[in-house]
């Protein structure tokens, strides 16, 4: 097996590919990111013997169809990802997110190669706070903010690329993921980092919007499940069952790094903030017999806050940078 990831770099990407590489030491792993500063070659250092790193956009076609030429399996993880940025400047999102999934697609029809394009529940936009419903894939697409519009288009060109060309893809829409590796910039690694640069972490808001988290190493075996067993044309969401709200992950937090669960800033909520995300992943379970491993959300922050203890190296050069930029904003 010949796998081409995209965004293989970053957070999830490089989880992913650590994953490939234990469970298939036999598969050539290319990665194709463009190293933004989202992207770390030292994310990958751990496996660096074993895959092949090629620094390149995902809006380059030419150098897309290449690799795609020379791959069985493209995973697609290659994105701008956070909220907050995209509100400052839409614009790299629009490039990456819709012209990148665009460029994946035409090589992919190109060369007759199977893909998996990585997606997100904020494309469903919000649910209320105070009704039990959840996402499902019969949902429609409502998004909130200028990121999960173009995740939301990139999904709508791979659905047409599926009916049009008879492309093989499957789309996956997944909740919020925690775990090692995490841009210091987004709300977890934010505040675990504050409390240990000595800063006093952020909330936005009242703190009452909700996520669904899951352990990243889920959501990428649910993502090898789905390449392996998934049928293309089909959009699967992965979600573990992880719903909390902001407040409570942050008292959390604070408590397991022994400080006052209340030794934090309140600072003005995000635009357009959504309420509430939460999947249903019944069909995954159901109709391919996947679970999540990581059922211990207290556990797996633990984890996550010892991996950040014990990796300053790979976060303390981005941290002073992300914070500035945050405190521009006012938050
Ligand atoms: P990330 O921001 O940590 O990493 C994104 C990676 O893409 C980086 O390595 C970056 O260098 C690379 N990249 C960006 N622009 C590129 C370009 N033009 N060409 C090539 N590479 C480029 O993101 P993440 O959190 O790992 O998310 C990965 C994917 O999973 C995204 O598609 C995201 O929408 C999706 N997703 C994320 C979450 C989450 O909670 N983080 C949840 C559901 C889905
Ligand atoms: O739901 C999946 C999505 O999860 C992914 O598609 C996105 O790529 C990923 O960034 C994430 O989006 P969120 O906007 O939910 O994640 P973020 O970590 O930015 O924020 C999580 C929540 O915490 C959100 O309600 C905003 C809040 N927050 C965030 C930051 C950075 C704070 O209260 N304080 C903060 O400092």
């Amino acid at each position: 097996m010949r796998l081409l990831v995209t965004g293989g770099a970053g957070f999830i990407g490089a989880n992913f590919v650590h994953s490939a590489v234990r469970a298939h030491p036999e598969y050539a792993v290319t990665v194709l990111d463009a190293l933004t500063y989202a992207g770390s070659r030292e994310s990958l250092a751990p496996v660096e013997d074993q895959i092949r790193l090629v620094q390149g956009d995902v809006t380059d076609a030419g150098l897309v169809s290449r690799l795609v030429a020379d791959s069985d399996a493209v995973v697609h993880f290659a994105a701008e990802t956070h909220v907050d940025n995209a509100l400052a400047d839409p614009e790299p999102f629009l490039r990456t997110n819709v012209i990148g999934t665009f460029t994946v697609l035409e090589a992919v029809r190109r060369h007759g190669v199977r893909l998996h394009h990585v997606s997100t529940d904020e494309v469903y936009g919000e649910l209320a706070l105070d009704n039990p419903a959840r996402f499902t894939e019969s949902t429609p697409y409502n998004p909130s903010s200028p990121y999960s519009a173009t995740k939301a288009a990139a999904d709508m060109l791979v659905r047409a690329w599926v009916r049009s060309y008879g492309v093989r893809a499957t789309i996956s829409n997944c909740s919020n993921n925690y775990g090692p590796y995490q841009h210091v910039e987004k709300f977890i690694p934010r505040q675990i980092t504050n409390v240990l640069t000595g800063r006093r972490p952020k909330l936005y808001g009242s703190g009452a919007n909700i996520r669904d988290w899951i352990h990243v190493d889920d959501h990428n075996d649910a993502v090898w499940r789905i390449l392996e067993s998934g049928q293309p044309g089909r959009t699967y969401l992965i979600g573990a069952d992880g719903e909390r709200d902001n407040l409570t992950v942050l008292r959390t937090l604070l408590k397991m790094m022994g400080h006052d669960p209340d030794d934090f800033d309140r600072v003005p909520d995000r635009a357009g903030h959504d309420l509430r995300y939460a999947i249903d992943p019944s069909s995954l379970y159901d109709e391919l017999g996947w679970a999540p491993k990581h059922t211990d959300f207290d556990e797996g922050l633990r984890a996550t806050i010892e991996w950040y203890r014990n990796n300053e190296s790979w976060w303390g050069p981005l941290k002073d940078a992300v914070e500035a930029r945050y405190e521009q904003r006012g938050q």
